[in-house]
């Protein structure tokens, strides 16, 4: 059957709750915030009592509990302290001025002045073997599943040797905006199998004359991987093989065709990258139900899939006995090893189901191996997984062998926030992680372990964690141990609390959490928000105690850190928030500076800045700038990032005069 033509995609019309461009809310998230949120419980606001709150100093001073450490195949720099310390606040080869915000409509890049920008890669650039040049006119999901997939995210670039010239380019490809990518015309279901195959991973060799130089990517190169719908995935840990997770194709429940909607990510110090899967609903025909069932709990419904994947494949139409368990096999953190392009990637279900955004591991001073995840959710739950085994710092073959099953058992728990009231004039308090699973055992009255994993939401629910503003990346800095959390936004929220402080958040805010002890397995905590954000009009503004002049910020939404520890935090929604681009911000989190921020970097209209990576001891930064020009169409693009191609002007061969997701470099001009 051939369905029919895709260009039905977008019911809705103007903007969206707290004004979001509608095609971000409908292909991203299946219209989150346009239905009801799905967290229904209401005790988790009565928690946020006033307690002997523990001096958030005494606890930061503990300091790092890191391990540097070197995988066997490739160096995860992004997973080891900062080498290279200076004065807090001053990253070595990286000074800037902060950048004028630009209006929401400029089609541009705009980086600081004496730095220049580089697309190493972009949408559609072909990186397998025997990939054709891209080609928007005559798109296949042949091609597109050699060529870079759609809609980068996470992001990382692994060095591979000492000599910095060589590196892997890790990427995911969240999800795909059909009306940018397709002319009129094309057959839905091309549309449909070329969607699914720029979905999922990219891994791409990288190489350079001498560290500091823009990098470029090598075609064909042997490490070369894309991931997609189609890829085999093996479940691991405690509900592998469940009934929960069984279908007609996979009796097993050991066994997943592709990974979705990933989002965040993290490298882990033995060389691998943990995804998020993150909006899996949307893909799905679902019986639903009421937010205390497994289908409501999580967003699937009888409406949500809009791209029509049953019309090409039956395991999309969750509705039917032989896939009413085809939901249960996402939203699963996954692992995948870029240095060997035959490993098959994992679903780990030891770490829970839920939107998960993505996972950053700390290794905690006693060897046990601490991930922090966030559910991206209005009004749902940070988590933390913490394995069973200690990781092996040696580089043997049967060490890396032994890490890389590290995240396939272990505690899972969930955050409570209490605030100590705001008479002290901040938002702050202690918290504590609740256990969910625990030697592998549930710790959830009524709910078996498989349970337990396979409907993490309903599980937490029941031991009442705090209820946050959308959660995105949850991220240990390395050098201080201290945890970050980008609550991007959550403009339903009535009900305030102190970790969630503010009615109709549209801005957000970005909770600083620290261990007590500086360890990561006790289950005590104490917290504080670093930042409130928002423009200089905002109600409630807070800037980590800075009072000079700060580059306007809203919506923060990925993490990272330079060699010194500086935060650095990247933005998703400042054009319906705050009327300005998307950009990506620095911010010292020790020191007399302590909660300035400043604008390093602006994307293009209609995008939003993610995956950001930090290189400040070569003067590099990376972003993944994802859906440029995402109002547009095909036809009447709204972007020309990254070609520029000039209106009325035929693009040349791989090129494309409209907007292309793509890795950006930015270096010294
Ligand atoms: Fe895909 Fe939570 O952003
Ligand atoms: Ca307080
Ligand atoms: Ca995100």
């Amino acid at each position: 059957m051939t369905p029919p033509q895709s260009r039905t995609l977008l019911p809705m019309v103007g903007r969206t709750h707290g004004n979001r461009s509608p095609v971000t809310c409908h292909l991203r998230c299946g219209d989150a915030c346009s239905v009801p949120a799905p967290n229904t419980t209401d005790t988790s606001y009565f928690r946020d009592i006033a307690a002997t709150a523990l001096s958030r100093r005494s606890v930061v001073a503990t300091g790092v509990a890191a391990a540097a450490l070197t995988a066997v195949t490739v160096t995860p720099t992004a997973a080891a302290p900062g080498a290279g310390s200076t004065a807090p606040g001053r990253p070595r080869k990286l000074p800037f001025t902060p950048i004028d915000p630009p209006a929401r409509t400029l089609d541009a890049m705009r980086v600081p002045v004496g730095y220049r920008w580089d697309a190493i890669i972009r949408w559609g650039d072909p990186i397998l073997p025997g990939a054709p040049a891209f080609d928007p006119a005559n798109q296949s999901a042949e091609a597109q599943a050699k060529q870079f997939g759609y809609n980068n995210d996470y992001l990382d670039i692994i060095e591979t040797g000492r000599s910095g010239t060589s590196a892997l380019l890790v990427c995911n490809h969240e999800y795909t905006n059909e009306n940018i990518m397709f002319p009129l015309g094309t057959p839905a279901e091309t549309v449909i199998r070329t969607a699914m195959a720029a979905h999922g991973m990219s891994v791409v060799e990288l190489t350079r004359r001498k560290r500091g130089d823009v990098w470029s990517y090598v075609p064909g190169a042997r490490l070369n991987r894309r991931i997609t719908t189609d890829t085999p995935f093996a479940v691991d840990g405690p509900a592998a093989g469940s009934d929960l997770l069984k279908t007609k194709a996979d009796p097993t429940g050991r066994t997943v065709l592709g990974t979705l909607n990933n989002c965040a990510g993290g490298t882990t110090p033995w060389g691998t990258v943990l995804s998020g899967e993150e909006n899996f609903n949307q893909y799905f025909k679902a019986t639903g139900g009421a937010s205390t069932t497994p289908e409501g709990r999580y967003g699937l419904g009888a409406n949500g899939d809009a791209r029509n994947w049953r019309s090409v494949d039956p395991r999309w139409d969750a509705t039917t006995a032989d896939y009413r368990n085809e939901p249960n096999r996402f939203g699963w953190i996954i692992e995948v090893d870029p240095s060997d392009p035959t490993s098959t990637p994992v679903k780990h279900t030891a770490m829970g189901r839920f939107k998960h955004e993505g996972a950053n591991v700390i290794v905690n001073a006693d060897g046990h191996v601490v991930a922090y995840m966030g559910d991206d959710e209005r009004f749902d739950y940070v988590y933390r997984f913490i394995s069973r085994d200690k990781m092996r710092p040696a580089n043997s073959p049967k060490a890396r062998k032994h890490n890389l099953s590290l995240m396939s058992e272990g505690d899972l728990s969930v955050a409570r926030f209490t605030g100590d009231g705001l008479g002290d004039g901040v938002s702050d308090g202690t918290g504590e992680w609740i256990p969910l699973t625990k030697d592998g055992q549930s710790m959830v009255p009524g709910f078996t372990i498989e349970e337990v994993l396979v409907y993490t939401r309903l599980a937490a629910d029941a031991v009442q964690p705090t209820k946050m503003d959308r959660p995105e990346d949850v991220e240990p800095s390395l050098r201080s141990g201290r945890i970050y959390v980008a609550c991007t936004n959550n403009t339903a929220r009535t009900t305030t609390d102190e970790a969630n402080p503010r009615p109709a958040n549209k801005d957000g805010h970005v909770v600083e959490m620290a261990p007590t002890n500086g360890d990561h397995t006790l289950d005590t905590f104490s917290w504080n928000l670093i930042l409130i954000c928002g423009d200089a009009a905002s109600a409630g503004r807070y800037f980590g105690g800075w009072d000079g002049p700060v580059s306007p910020i809203s919506c923060p939404d990925n993490v990272a850190f330079d060699s010194v520890g500086n935060l650095w935090v990247s933005t998703d929604g400042q054009p319906a928030a705050i009327a300005l681009n998307d950009g990506l911000f620095k911010v010292p989190v020790d020191g007399p500076e302590r909660g300035r921020v400043q604008q390093f970097l602006a994307v293009p209209a209609g995008a939003e800045t993610c995956g950001p990576v930090i290189r400040d001891l070569e003067g590099s930064v990376f972003v993944a700038v994802q859906h440029p020009g995402e109002d547009g169409t095909f036809a009447a693009p709204q972007s020309r990032f990254p070609d520029y191609v000039p209106a009325g002007s035929t693009a040349g061969a791989g090129s494309f005069a409209g907007p292309r997701p793509s890795v950006v470099q930015v270096t010294r001009a």
